[in-house]
């Protein structure tokens, strides 16, 4: 069998803030596997945005290692970690943080185009995947021309533009009613499983949680086993 797309190891966090340690990550164990997707549920406060953050790079643990395909990720070099975080994962925030002046496409397209892929080449991919998000008649808008869930549906686009292995998302459906939220879940989801790509959703919304194959509960600082009800 190969290797999980991410495997956390003992992650633990503390935060020293006004004479306090606050030992907000206390032993964090996971593994999610290509097309896999898990989502992250607990209280506000519990360590959700710290746990991805430590995830995707953005922050070490204290203690611990972020295995990603396989490479250990805590003792490498900030460039080597920029590098991995570039190109084997994907990021989905809260607000969708698109590049006001770009255009739908051209926010696709970009990521792509830092990354080296040749202008025609990220042209197309940028079509497809907008072309699967519903927003075909939308490639030329702005942000500001497109509804919350279509900002929302570009700013996943964006994320798989460059196919990485690993998706992250922030309360991804967080900005959205619950009814938009749910197409664009359950659009984020399809693709994920299509692409064969590994997804660890934070989420507050225990519905939208049953639908990811697994889920997991952070409390205390320890990941628990969440209670699925139908994947
Ligand atoms: N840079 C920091 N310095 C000090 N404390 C921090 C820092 N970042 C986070 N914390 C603390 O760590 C705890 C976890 O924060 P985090 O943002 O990870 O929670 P969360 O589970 O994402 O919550 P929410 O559901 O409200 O988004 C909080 O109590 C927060 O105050
Ligand atoms: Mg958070």
């Amino acid at each position: 069998m190969s290797n999980p797309i991410l495997q956390l190891q003992n992650i633990h966090r503390h935060f020293f803030q006004g004479g306090e340690d606050l030992h907000i990550l206390k032993g964090v164990n996971l593994e999610i596997q290509a097309g896999e997707t898990v989502s992250l549920v607990g209280a506000s406060g519990a360590g959700k945005s710290t746990l991805l953050h430590i995830t995707g790079l953005l922050e070490k643990a204290n203690e611990g290692d972020v295995m990603i395909d396989g490479v250990s990720c805590n003792g490498l070099s900030d460039i080597k970690r920029t590098r991995i975080r570039r190109n084997e994962i994907g990021f989905v925030y809260q607000f969708h943080h698109l590049l006001p002046e770009f255009t739908a496409l051209e926010n696709v397209v970009m990521p792509q185009m830092i990354a080296g892929v040749g202008g025609n080449k990220a042209r197309k991919r940028a079509e497809e995947l907008l072309e699967k998000m519903g927003l075909a008649e939308r490639l030329t808008h702005r942000p500001a021309q497109l509804s919350g869930g279509e900002q929302q549906r570009v700013a996943i686009a964006r994320a798989l533009a460059n196919r990485p292995k690993l998706l992250l998302a922030d309360e991804p459906t967080g900005n959205l009613d619950e009814t938009t939220g749910g197409e664009v879940l359950n659009i984020l989801l399809d693709l994920a499983r299509e692409e064969g790509t590994a997804a660890l959703l934070a989420t507050h919304n225990t519905s939208f949680a049953k639908r990811t194959a697994s889920c997991v509960i952070l409390k205390d600082g320890k990941l628990h086993k969440g209670v699925k009800m139908g994947a």
